[in-house]
């Protein structure tokens, strides 16, 4: 636990459901870059977090994750979804982070932020992950992203 005195609320639920609940100066999305989603890859930190005994199945015991699968891993859907959160949301600025080679392509990220307020993207290049990187040609670099989203008053 994190002490101060600042005000502050905590929620652990699916960002479209908060999306009429929360009010920001600062939306921070830093969602999934690929379709690979998070929930059965970290399903043993999810048990030990949840301390419950769900009926598991397959070779790696996998927690049923249907209710869990989130619409970043899939490009079309989550499109869809940023373009909710900059329309719908109370902020005054987005911040997304992402990559170069995420799935969401850089051309329709501007097209859908760009709609609702003044963009800047600033970009950093790094090391990309190891496991991507074994071949001899492979790219050894990624673009590291922060999309800024001032809203229009
Ligand atoms: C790239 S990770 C970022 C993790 C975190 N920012 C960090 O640095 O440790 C993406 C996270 O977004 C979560 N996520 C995906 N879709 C979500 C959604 N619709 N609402 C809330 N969290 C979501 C995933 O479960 C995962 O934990």
């Amino acid at each position: 636990m994190i002490e101060g005195n600042q005000q502050h609320e905590v929620y652990c639920a699916d960002s479209m459901e908060l999306l009429d609940k929360v009010e920001a100066d600062i939306i921070y999305l830093d969602p999934p870059y690929n379709q690979r989603q998070y929930a059965p890859n970290y399903h043993l930190l999810e048990t030990i977090a949840k301390y419950d005994s769900p009926d598991i199945y397959g070779v790696a015991g996998l927690r049923p994750y249907d209710e869990q699968k989130s619409t970043f891993c899939n490009a079309v859907t989550a499109l869809r979804d940023l373009e909710i959160i900059a329309k719908e949301g109370n902020y005054k600025y987005i911040v997304l982070s992402y990559n170069n080679e995420g799935i969401m392509k850089e051309e329709d990220i501007h097209k859908v932020l760009e709609k609702y307020g003044e963009l800047k993207l600033i970009e950093k290049s790094y090391s990309r992950f190891k496991s991507h990187n074994r071949t001899k040609n492979a790219v050894k670099k990624v673009k590291e992203q922060l999309y800024i989203l001032k809203k229009y008053v």
